[in-house]
């Protein structure tokens, strides 16, 4: 019998739309399963919603609403948009539901039997306004180390250092703004460090891991692994911690769970195994297989494969771990626009596209991978729609045509018959990138087959040859048609509905990799009819893809507009980046047009918490030199005192107000922390302050006789 294999992506938070980026691991996985499906193997694809923690507590709160109805609507939406990205799980469930409680307790209960549970008093920061213990991200106040004002509670964005949140100079509660307190709590620790020797084994199994990330990991031994705060004092939430008064699991215990948890429910709705269990148990004859990303490495390597062996479970074979998506060369950012939700891309474009152009730049390591949209279109037209498409075209529609739908049958020998058993010569090749999720290598052997075909039919040239010799345009075109349908079996995995729509024109079964294994010329049945051709894709048009970006920012922005980056995550901590508690992590969520009932509303931009506005820097500062922008009648570039050293750099659109030698020597109030920018190609390093409508009508706000430096608030 076959090995059963059982292949995950990470749970997205619901806690926010699903954007381009998320769609990258799960286009990653779903093509990865496809493949596996085609070639014969039993395989089941999971994932599932991660409901848990602050944020997700906070932002339900603010809407006024549980957070079990809060998760409900993403888990929803979540799930139409992975359907119409033709992601097929088996069964997406919900780290919120009865089977991940029933084995978030139990494997609890094994760690705590197994002694490694440790009881640890530790003293926290405390918001006596709020009445909650503050996480990291939600303390703000000045770095130690270089005085930025404004700094997270875990490190300094400014210069980089990372610290605990009592290291703060003046913290702050990022919610209300009031200075915390400190304050003592008894947390539960897994004993993490005394499974140091497992895990090294465990890095080093063959496949579990890229061998760059193994060797990245021991930086982690280096330093000794810490023991892992499991635990969470009220408000959370999440699971209660049995036997415990209002302490829950941290969201990043029972979240993998939430694999096991999944597997249950789909056992119990399907009928295809008893219980996870035929899956999870130490010794099932399975192999499972996690696709996450760069960024969640330190819990599905250390603290998950740890919990599972506690606690007696199969250990995960493997774990394929992606990089990030970068737009048009940028991080992701939703100031941008370019943090892009899924639905705003499935209005405007079918979701093959996209596939197609992220397998054809994914490869098996951790880098990066870009989204230009302007490469994306051509690569996309000249690859998928005028090469496979249409060979698939101009074979299938003479035949239709001229030819009456009728194939020819095979011959004994010929170019036609060359052509098309060197192209199922490359079937291992393309099976072999595909296994090792090489899929760009796939993607280039499958567009020369597609490209060696029409160079194969520009020289048959059946259009002409079918007026003097039909039977030998068709024996021609047949055998283009033949490679179409071997095109349509290795771009499945990728495109699968632009194969369905091919095979259906041929009139022809799915053609899989199993089948391909031992397939002989001629690959079609030659007998039977064809059916309609009809092109596969249309051509990406610009306008088309431009319109998948729905609010760019204009080159200036507006005065007030605060333009600061709010999704800027926590890179500091090259493994353990994210923090679920971050309340960057938890952007508002927006409503995704034409999703329906489910949607979160959009949150007015009437009120804002005293925390938004203390994110904003703002300074006294003084202009000490300005002049025109060459080629920008709005721009002057100004040399800005702000106490600083050296002056900044400020490029301001206001020039139709003033000119350059009107507001050398003024005082002016500066958005200190916003993100450089270039304009114009300079460089500016913040934002004046102004009131007025713009254009001529603008004044310069002064902020009075302070001295440079000074901060307003
Ligand atoms: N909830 C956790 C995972 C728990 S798994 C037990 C989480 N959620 S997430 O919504 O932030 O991310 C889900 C997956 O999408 C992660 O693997 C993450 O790496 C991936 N991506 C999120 N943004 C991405 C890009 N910009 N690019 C590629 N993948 C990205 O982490
Ligand atoms: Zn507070």
């Amino acid at each position: 019998m076959a090995e059963r294999i059982l292949v995950t992506s990470a749970l997205p938070y619901a806690n926010g739309s699903i954007h381009l980026g998320h769609v990258v691991e799960y286009v990653q996985t779903d093509i990865y399963v496809r493949f596996l499906r085609s070639c014969g193997q039993d395989v089941v694809y999971f994932c599932a919603d991660d409901t848990h923690g602050t944020p997700i507590e906070l932002n339900a709160s603010k809407q006024g609403i549980p957070p079990e109805q809060f998760v409900a609507r993403f888990h929803d939406e979540h799930q139409r948009d992975f359907r119409d990205f033709d992601v097929r799980f088996d069964y997406f469930h919900s780290t919120n539901s009865p089977e991940n409680r029933q084995y978030a307790e139990a494997i609890y209960g094994r760690l705590k039997d197994a002694g490694d549970i440790d009881r640890r008093d530790i003293e926290q920061t405390y918001c006596e306004k709020d009445k909650r213990f503050l996480p990291d991200r939600f303390i703000r106040g000045t770095c130690p180390n270089c005085k930025s004002t404004d700094q997270y509670g875990d490190a300094c964005e400014k210069c980089g250092k990372t610290y605990n949140p009592t290291d703060l100079i003046d913290p702050r509660c990022a919610l209300c703004g009031t200075p915390p307190v400190r304050r003592n709590s008894v947390h539960l620790f897994f004993k993490l460090s005394r499974h140091e020797a497992f895990l090294q084994e465990v890095l080093k199994r063959p496949g579990f891991i890229h061998p760059g990330l193994a060797t990245q990991l021991q930086g982690f031994f280096e330093k000794g692994l810490a023991d892992w705060d499991i635990s969470r004092d009220g408000p959370y939430f999440g699971f209660a911690i049995p036997g415990e008064t209002d302490k829950f699991f941290y969201v990043w215990l029972d979240a993998p769970i939430g694999y096991i948890a999944t597997t249950e429910k789909w056992a119990k709705e399907s009928g295809r195994a008893k219980d996870a269990m035929e899956y999870w148990a130490k010794d099932a004859p399975t192999r499972i297989i996690h696709f996450i990303g760069k960024d969640i490495v330190y819990f599905h390597a250390l603290f998950w494969p740890a919990v599972l062996k506690v606690a007696g479970f199969h250990i995960p074979n493997e774990i394929k771990v992606h990089g990030h998506l970068t737009v048009n060369g940028e991080k992701m950012s939703k100031t941008r626009g370019t943090m892009v939700p899924a639905r705003d891309y499935l209005e405007q474009l079918d979701p093959s596209y996209l596939r197609y152009f992220y397998a054809a730049n994914l490869g098996a390591g951790v880098e990066d991978l870009d989204l230009n949209l302007k490469d994306f279109r051509l690569r996309v037209n000249g690859e998928l729609v005028n090469n496979v498409g249409n060979l698939a075209n101009r074979a299938l529609s003479m035949l239709a045509g001229p030819l009456e739908k009728k194939l020819a049958p095979g011959r004994e020998a010929g170019a036609g018959r060359t052509l098309v058993e060197q192209a199922l010569a490359r079937v291992p090749e393309v099976r072999e990138a595909f296994e090792k999720l090489e899929y760009r290598a796939a993607i280039k052997i499958i567009t020369d087959i597609a490209s060696t075909a029409n160079a194969f039919l520009q020289t048959a040239a059946p259009w002409a040859l079918v007026k003097k010799d039909a039977e030998a345009a068709r024996a021609d075109l047949s055998d283009a048609a033949d490679v179409a349908y071997l095109l349509g079996a290795l771009l499945a995995p990728v495109t699968p509905r632009v194969s369905e729509r091919l095979f259906a024109q041929l009139n022809a079964p799915p053609l899989t990799f199993q089948a391909l294994a031992t397939a002989k010329y001629p690959l079609l049945d030659r007998s039977r009819p064809l059916g309609t051709p009809e092109p596969l894709l249309p051509r990406l048009e610009e306008e088309r893809v431009n319109a998948i970006i729905k609010n760019p920012v204009a080159d200036i922005p507006a005065p007030g507009s605060g333009g600061k980056d709010k999704d800027k995550k926590s890179e500091k901590k090259p493994m353990d980046a994210k923090s679920p508690e971050s309340p960057a992590a938890a952007p508002t969520p927006q409503a995704s047009p034409g999703a329906g009932a489910g949607t979160v509303e959009p949150v007015a931009p009437a009120d804002i918490e005293y925390a938004d506005f203390a994110k904003v820097v703002l300074k006294a500062g003084r202009i000490v030199a300005a002049e025109k922008v060459k080629g920008a009648d709005k721009l002057l570039k100004l040399d800005v005192d702000l106490g600083e050293g050296t002056p900044r750099t400020i490029v301001s659109g206001i020039a139709e107000a003033y000119t350059a030698e009107a507001v050398a020597g003024r005082r002016v109030v500066v958005v200190a922390n916003l993100k450089p920018r270039k304009l114009k190609g300079i460089e500016s390093r913040g934002m004046l302050l102004t009131a007025g409508p713009g254009g001529k009508d603008l004044s310069l706000l002064d902020p009075g006789d302070v001295p440079p430096g000074s901060e307003i608030k």
